[in-house]
């Protein structure tokens, strides 16, 4: 039978499953769709089981569940899609739980050895039951010969098929959407699936998990706010990742909010501010920061584990963003409207002054409040509206900036009933801005222009035989500079002038710099 037909057919049970949870066309949103999509959506609620959910989203959270790794994976891409979708589903999905029963310990030995190729035993004196079980990959713990404590995290067997086989499907659906329901489009669920493909593939290979570690080891080292385990490179593969063991007391764990063992305001301080740090400061951040990814050691030292989603923003991103946050803190509105439209978020058409109002809306009731009344949450999910209204495209790095920022409060508030976002967040978004702002930002500018001088002054070699192509020319007659138009081909001496302009540009470049510096 062809691929296609396969597809096609898990399709079909793909659909029988979630008609059954009503979350093929969920009721609640019957009247909205096309036609056709509500006759099927009426067809398909004959089968639906009794004593469901009454939130859509949980409803397809308990189906996504039923269905298997990529649709649980596919389901939390979703509920990061505060801005497109009805918040009470996002709220409903997002219960989506990554639990499933481990596999066995024969299969994990199995993989162990294809991987290193010798028994487990002969370079380990110990591996145990697996401590943790999700939809990807279950974790050991094991001790190395050498006597070091390792945690082994091995990927599930035939995941990277399974996964395929789900995806094929979500982009069958996907492509079939588009063309049955062309109103479907706006949402872009071919691009969507594309998206979430390349999300979950890149999740199955722990060598990248193990570089995502090591990127993010270097701003623990310099901020010294949270560490990463250290990874064992020469143990690890596609399907296996061996990191040192953290001895310690997962956030997720009970036991952290007992008052006589741990100080949750400082933990909860830890964690915003190693995310802020790594956000702002280098550009790259954990993107999954929930409770059970988290341990403090008995020094109560904060470790993250589990990179295999990573963050990322650009220069630009980065100031964008601590602008954002600077302009709040300052209470300044009009700059962070300038800021949305500098970096041509918001469409010009819109006024400044209309836009800073709007954001005044938002950061003014704030002010004067308890921290407990005033989550970054809610003022995140009202400027979603905002920018709704001013057409503003959201940045896919932006909202996964946004989404973790939540989730991070989440843990903190959780943690801290009292956790005070704007406190903990000011000495970073302030130190953050300094440098953007001040005189080391001036030398990044400088130094991001210096750059552009080297790669011009690579091609200036060609420049100069150009130059003097054109004085011979010129000698030759072949220039008539009277009539102002030069009678021979464009190269070289076309080129040149090219040349001589970027050149002046970079000149002026690195003057501004130096103004700026000095
Ligand atoms: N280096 C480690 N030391 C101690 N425990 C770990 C370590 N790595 C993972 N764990 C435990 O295993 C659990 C699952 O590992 P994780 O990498 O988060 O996998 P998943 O991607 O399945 O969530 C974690 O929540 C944590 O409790
Ligand atoms: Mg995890």
């Amino acid at each position: 039978m062809s691929t296609q037909l396969y597809t096609f057919i898990r399709m079909i049970r793909t659909g029988w499953i979630l008609a059954r949870h009503d979350a093929l066309v969920p009721s609640e949103y019957a009247s909205s769709v096309p036609i056709l999509a509500r006759i099927l959506g009426l067809i398909s609620r004959i089968f639906t089981l009794r004593n469901l959910s009454i939130n859509p989203g949980e409803r397809l959270a308990l189906a996504l569940e039923k269905l298997g790794p990529a649709y649980i994976k596919f389901g939390q891409i979703l509920s990061t899609r505060g801005d497109m979708l009805d918040p009470v589903f996002v709220e409903g999905l997002s219960r989506l739980k990554d639990k499933v029963p481990p596999f066995s310990m024969k299969a994990a030995e199995d993989i162990i050895f294809k991987e290193w190729g010798v028994k487990w035993q002969d370079k380990l004196s110990h591996f145990s039951q697996p401590i943790a079980a999700a939809s990807i990959a279950q974790v050991h713990k094991a001790t190395l010969l050498s006597g070091e404590v390792v945690a082994i995290k091995i990927l599930r067997p035939n995941i990277h098929k399974r996964m395929r086989n789900d995806m094929d499907v979500l982009h069958m659906v996907a492509g079939m959407a588009e063309s049955l329901i062309p109103s479907s489009r706006r949402l872009g669920p071919k691009k969507f699936v594309e998206t979430a493909d390349r999300a979950v593939m890149l999740e199955l290979d722990l060598r990248l998990e193990a570089s995502a570690a090591s990127e993010l080891s270097e701003p623990s080292k310099e901020t010294g706010l949270f560490n990463v385990p250290k990874i064992y490179w020469n143990h690890g593969s596609k399907n296996i990742l061996v990191t040192e063991w953290i001895e310690g007391t997962a956030v997720s764990d009970k036991k952290i909010l007992e008052k006589d063992r741990f100080n949750q305001k400082e933990i909860a301080k830890k964690v915003m501010q190693s995310f802020l740090a790594c956000s702002f400061d280098y550009g790259v951040f954990h993107a999954d920061m929930h409770e059970g990814n988290m341990i403090i050691d008995s020094d109560e030292q904060l470790w993250l584990v589990d990179f295999g989603i990573l963050g990322r923003l650009a220069p630009a991103e980065q100031r964008f963003h601590a602008e954002i946050l600077y302009g709040f803190l300052m209470r300044d509105y009009t700059r962070i409207a300038e800021v949305h439209f500098e970096a041509g978020y918001v469409p010009k058409n819109h006024s400044i002054e209309d836009f800073a109002s709007a954001l005044r809306s938002v950061g003014e009731p704030i002010f004067g409040q308890t921290a407990e009344n005033v989550a970054m949450t809610k003022v995140l999910l009202q400027l979603f509206e905002i920018t709704e209204i001013f057409d503003m495209q959201m940045q896919p790095q932006l909202i996964m900036l946004q989404k973790t920022m939540m989730q991070t409060e989440g843990v903190c508030r959780r943690l801290d009933p009292e956790f005070d976002m704007w406190e903990i967040s000011r000495p970073i978004v302030e130190k953050s801005m300094q440098r953007e702002l001040g005189p080391q930002g001036h030398i990044n500018d400088l130094l991001r222009g210096l750059n552009k001088a080297r790669r011009t002054l690579e091609i200036l070699p060609d420049a100069t035989k150009d130059i003097a192509a054109l004085a011979k020319a010129w000698s030759k007659g072949e220039i008539d500079l009277t009539k102002n138009k030069m009678n021979i081909d464009k190269s070289p001496s076309y080129h040149s002038w090219k040349t001589m302009a970027i050149l002046s540009s970079t000149i002026v470049v690195v003057m501004s710099g130096i103004w700026l510096v000095g």
